[in-house]
Formats: structure tokens, C-alpha cells, sequence
């Protein structure tokens, strides 16, 4: 065993209420096999631990089992070697989770016509309630609003389980911080905040994830806790709401943002870098502030007038993008409908497979809305993650030279940029990936 292992099981064993029986290793259970639970149950497992991926997901729960990754931070190979250490089981079984001493609950929290939707934390914790034992410890770390773990969790997990939170087993919540695609920062290194609903549960929490990670920030309740998470995404939101803002006029000013935003970044104190895009994705950034703004609405009946104003803003991009797009088509002397336009990149973000919320797809369904013939590459995406009326294309010197407009949507490191830049005739780049060239305009 390393040492690093050892020491980890020496921390719980001697800090921790851990209802191990034979107390060779304690037993996590991960709620979900996502983007997020799948890299902390590798984690648990290169620590030590004894890990069952609980997954409701049948065909993920295969890809698994055959060592085949659907997310792109963890490795076919890693999946290998958690499968080697015969201390990782994932699974669709829920019998399979029994006599845990840590669970972690990573399930989606969606909005459905927005309004947050926590029936997949629900549905886990009505599962996972009759399986906790007195010593346990249940963690929450999908992302929601503040008071869930108390108002919600608590009471389920209680009802279904028999036991007194606090007393009988330990609760707490804990956000996850996970970028995907992000070299520098990972889970293990990225501080992790953490809390729990009294001060056993908080002992516990924290030493659990001081266990898998460099840093652990404790704070002083759950809620505080939900909230630093929403806090960070409102705070990402509002400043690319505010810099994709600020494109739309300085274009319109003939002022260049780009080269104003570059410059600004050299303030080393007081100012912080974001840039404008053709919008927002993924998971977290189209949704997390929206939960943070309902549960204001909803207990105080005042408007997030922030979160409104950059929900405003960043939905309307794609549009802008389109209307940008029909005036380059119209120096040509062409219009959007009937020409051909390659779109570059359908993932919310460069180098990702990730393609939830993403603004490519919108884009693309509001060209063909207004009739272009729309094509795609994106090397990252599955043919079912691309939009019905779109075709997908290979990035080829043919393909980039029938194309009327190429819309640089997505700036992965896969794309031939030396090429694109040789033969599309005309460029719509929202990255700013481009040099400057005459056949090339920027958001
Ligand atoms: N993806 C990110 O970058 C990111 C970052 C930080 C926080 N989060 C938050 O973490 C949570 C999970 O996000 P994700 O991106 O991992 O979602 P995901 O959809 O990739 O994974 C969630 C998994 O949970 C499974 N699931 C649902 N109900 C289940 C149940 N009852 N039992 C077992 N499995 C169940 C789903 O089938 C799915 O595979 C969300 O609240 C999200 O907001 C995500």
C-alpha cells in the first residue's frame, strides 16, 4: 500500500466514526457516474479506498465495466487500473452499495422551464436512505441552492433510514469544482470547500476529502457551502455577460475588444480576464445562477436582477452571431439563405465532448432557420450530439473552400487552424483563435 494510502486510512480510522467491520479499507459509494462522480470515484480509489459507482445508466454502467471513459478527464487506462486494484465496482445495482461508510451524491440538478429540478437528488436519497448505517457519512455535491441539504436532504435521508442525521450518521455537503478539460487544475489540487450540518459531520467531511485532495476549506454550515458554489458561476456568468456586451457595442463602435481586453489584463490587481463568445454552456454556467436567482425569487420575492440581466445578454449571442454572420454574408452580396456556412466547434468549450447547452447547436439552428445550408465539424462530438438539420463534415481544404462563411464556434486544438486560415474565404471567428487577416472578422 503507498504511503500515502496508509496514512489516508490512518487519518479516517482514527478520526472518523467509520462502521468498517474488518477495518482493512473504508467503503465509498458514489452516486452517479458522471462528469463529476466519475473522477472522484478514480480519486477514492488511487487513495485506498473501496469504491462502488452507482449508476443508474445502464449503457454507461457497460462502458464502464469494459474500461471504455465517457469523460474526458479520466482515461480508458486510469479506468484499467481502478479495475486492477479490484477496489472499484461500478455498478447498477443498488444492493451493491450496502454497509457504506461514505457516500457522495453526485446526480444532475437541471432546470426544468426554469425552475430548479431536484427529483434526482430525491430519487438518490430515497435509495441510499435504507443503506445508511450508524457511523455513516452522506455527502452532497451536486450543485443546487442554499438550504437543500438541510431542508431537503435531511429529512428524506432521516425518513428512509431511521436514523437521526447528526446523531446516528454524519451529513454534509461539499461543491465540486471540477473543469473539465483543465490541465492545471484538477480535482486533486483545486481546494475543495466543505461543510456538514453539525461539527461531527463537518470533522467527518473534511477528513474524508482530506483524504483525496491537497486542500480542504472548511465553512461553517451547508448553506454557506451551496452558496459558495453558486456564487462562483453567477460570478463567471455576469462578467462574459458583460464582456460579450461590451462586443456588441465596440463593434459597433469600431472599437477593437479584443485588444482592449488584452491590454486591461495586464492590471495586475483589481481586474480579471473573461472574453466574449457566441454564449454559454455546459452544465453549470446556463443553469447554476438560475438556481441561485429562483431560490431568491422564491424566498424573498425580489428579483437577481444581475443573473437576469446576464441570462439576457448571453442567450441573445447566438442571434447576435447569426446577424453578424448575414452582414459578412452581405458584403459578398449574398444572403444567409441558400449559402453554405461550416461551423467550427458544437462543444461549449475548446478541446471538450461536452456539448449540453452549448450556443454552436442554437447557432447553427438559427442559420438554418433563416435558410443557409449549415454544416459542422466538431472531432470531440458523437453523430447524435449534432443538431437534426445539420451535416457533418470533416475539416478538408474541399469543405473549407465551398463554404461561404466559416464560423470559428469552438477553438479546439484538433482544428487545422493554419488551413482554415489558407482556404475559407471568408472567416467569422468568435474566439479570436485567428490571426488578424483579411479574411477574417472577430466577434
Ligand atoms: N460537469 C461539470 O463540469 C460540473 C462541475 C461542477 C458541478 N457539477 C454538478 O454536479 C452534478 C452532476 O453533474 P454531472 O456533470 O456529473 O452530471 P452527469 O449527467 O454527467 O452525471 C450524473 C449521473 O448521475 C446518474 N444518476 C441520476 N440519478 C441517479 C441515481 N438515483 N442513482 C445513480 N445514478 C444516478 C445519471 O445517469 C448520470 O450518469 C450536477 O449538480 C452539476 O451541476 C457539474
Amino acid at each position: 500500500m503507498a504511503p500515502e494510502v496508509m496514512s489516508s486510512q490512518r487519518i479516517l480510522r482514527n478520526a472518523l466514526p467509520i462502521s468498517t467491520d474488518d477495518a482493512t479499507s473504508a467503503r465509498v459509494v458514489v452516486i452517479g457516474q458522471g462528469y463529476v462522480g466519475l473522477p472522484i470515484a478514480m480519486r477514492a480509489v488511487a487513495v485506498g479506498f473501496d469504491v462502488v459507482g452507482y449508476e443508474v445508466d445502464a449503457e454507461r454502467v457497460k462502458r464502464l465495466q469494459d474500461r471504455r471513459s465517457y469523460v474526458e478527464d479520466v482515461t480508458d487506462a486510469t479506468l484499467e487500473i481502478a479495475h486492477q486494484s479490484g477496489r472499484y465496482l461500478p455498478t447498477a445495482e443498488l444492493a451493491d452499495c450496502s454497509r457504506f461508510d461514505f457516500a457522495v451524491i453526485t446526480v444532475p440538478t437541471p432546470l426544468r422551464e426554469g425552475v430548479p429540478d431536484l427529483s434526482y437528488i430525491e430519487g438518490a436519497a430515497r435509495q441510499l436512505a435504507p443503506l445508511i448505517t450508524p457511523g455513516a457519512t452522506v455527502i452532497l455535491e451536486s450543485t443546487t441552492y442554499p438550504g437543500t441539504t438541510e431542508e431537503l436532504l435531511t429529512p428524506i435521508l432521516a425518513a428512509g433510514s431511521g436514523l437521526v442525521p447528526g446523531r446516528d450518521f454524519c451529513l454534509g455537503y461539499s461543491p465540486e469544482r471540477i473543469d473539465p478539460g483543465n490541465n492545471t487544475w484538477g480535482f486533486r489540487n483545486t481546494p475543495k470547500v466543505v461543510s456538514g450540518i453539525d461539527a461531527a459531520s463537518l470533522t467527518s467531511v473534511q477528513t474524508f476529502y482530506a483524504t483525496l485532495v491537497d486542500r480542504v476549506v472548511p465553512v461553517s454550515s451547508p448553506k454557506v457551502a451551496e452558496l459558495v458554489k453558486l456564487l462562483e458561476n453567477t460570478f463567471r456568468h455576469i462578467n462574459i455577460a458583460l464582456v460579450n456586451e461590451l462586443a456588441m457595442f465596440a463593434s459597433d463602435l469600431g472599437v477593437n475588444i479584443w485588444e482592449a481586453i488584452d491590454a486591461a489584463s495586464t492590471k495586475p490587481f483589481g481586474f480579471m480576464m473573461f472574453t466574449p463568445g457566441p454564449g454559454v454552456g455546459g452544465h453549470c454556467l446556463p443553469v447554476d445562477p438560475s438556481y441561485l436567482s429562483w431560490k431568491v425569487k422564491q424566498a424573498l420575492g425580489m428579483p437577481f436582477r444581475f443573473v437576469e440581466l446576464a441570462n439576457d445578454v448571453n442567450d441573445h449571442m447566438p442571434d447576435y452571431v447569426a446577424r453578424r454572420i448575414s452582414t459578412l454574408l452581405n458584403c459578398d452580396r449574398k444572403a444567409v439563405n441558400g449559402s453554405r456556412i461550416l461551423v467550427l466547434g458544437l462543444a461549449y468549450k475548446r478541446n471538450s465532448g461536452d456539448a449540453r447547452e452549448s450556443p454552436g447547436p442554437v447557432l447553427c439552428d438559427r442559420l438554418t432557420a433563416l435558410g443557409a445550408e449549415v454544416r459542422a465539424v466538431d472531432p470531440h462530438l458523437a453523430d447524435g450530439q449534432f443538431p437534426p438539420a445539420v451535416t457533418r463534415a470533416e475539416l478538408s481544404e474541399e469543405e473549407l473552400q465551398a463554404a461561404d462563411v466559416v464560423v470559428v464556434a469552438t477553438d479546439h486544438d484538433a482544428f487545422d487552424w493554419d488551413a482554415v486560415l489558407a482556404q475559407a474565404r471568408r472567416i467569422f471567428d468568435t474566439r479570436h483563435r485567428l490571426p488578424s487577416s483579411p479574411n477574417v472578422e472577430y466577434l
